[in-house]
């Protein structure tokens, strides 16, 4: 698989079949990935890898009611998103939603398994492995930008070997009990997790077609 074709083909996989994840398999990815680059080759991160028991132990943990909330409505210091999006942010988040909702045939007045479904963020929406990006809080916005040339390499190395994966900044939610599980230094804090393992190809959550900026509202070209 070239690059083009891992970049076009990646998707997010929000339904993962059981078969485990080798450790070898994963290791081999991650070595690869450390060659992400990062601004002045500071590497202000760190990736944990989770499974089996202490895959399990995490899903645990988030049967409680998170004690912090990185979405944006507390007063998070970290949070994922401003308050509120405006357009068309907004409308872009909300078509995904949609376009998501509509291939789990979930309709949009029934809340209950909306809630549901996100909950499944919870459980890695069944792949067997998760993984955690840490970064040093003491870094600045330039270094959360760097871990993004991480979590992406990563992402596009699971591609190439036929395994899927879903990026989640669902886990903010529970960043103080995951700090307390995973004993994180002081300075230390996870920015988002990524759902790992094979994909269920055929189911609907995994197929729904996908939209973007066209290539002129995303580049300026200027002096060509
Ligand atoms: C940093 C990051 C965090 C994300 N967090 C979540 C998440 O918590 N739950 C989820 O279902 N999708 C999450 N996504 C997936 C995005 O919704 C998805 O990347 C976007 O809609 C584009 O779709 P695609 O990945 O299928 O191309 C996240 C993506 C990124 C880049």
């Amino acid at each position: 698989m070239n690059v083009s074709d891992a970049v076009r083909q990646r998707r997010s996989i929000r339904d993962f079949r059981a078969d485990p994840v080798p450790q070898e398999l994963l290791a081999d990815i991650l070595d690869t990935a450390r060659w992400a680059p990062s601004g002045s080759n500071i590497q202000a991160w760190r990736i944990i890898a989770v499974a089996g028991a202490e895959r399990d132990a995490v899903v645990q943990i988030t049967r409680k009611a998170p004690t912090s909330a990185g979405f944006g409505k507390t007063d998070d210091p970290y949070p994922i998103y401003p308050p509120e999006l405006w357009e068309p942010l907004r409308t872009r988040r909300y078509t995904l939603a949609e376009d998501m909702y509509r291939a789990l045939g979930i309709p949009r007045e029934d809340k209950p398994a909306r809630f549901q479904h996100v909950a499944r963020n919870f459980e890695f929406f069944g792949a067997p492995v998760g993984l955690f990006f840490v970064i040093d809080r003491r870094v600045v916005h330039g270094q959360w930008a760097h871990l993004g040339m991480l979590i992406q390499t990563v992402a596009l190395l699971l591609e190439e070997r036929g395994l899927g994966s879903c990026m989640q900044e669902a886990w903010a939610s529970y960043r103080a009990e995951l700090a307390t599980r995973f004993q994180l230094a002081p300075n230390e804090m996870i920015y988002c997790g990524m759902s790992v393992g094979f994909p269920a190809t055929d189911k609907p959550v995994n197929q729904f077609p996908r939209s973007r900026m066209s290539l002129d509202e995303l580049v300026e070209f200027r002096g060509f």
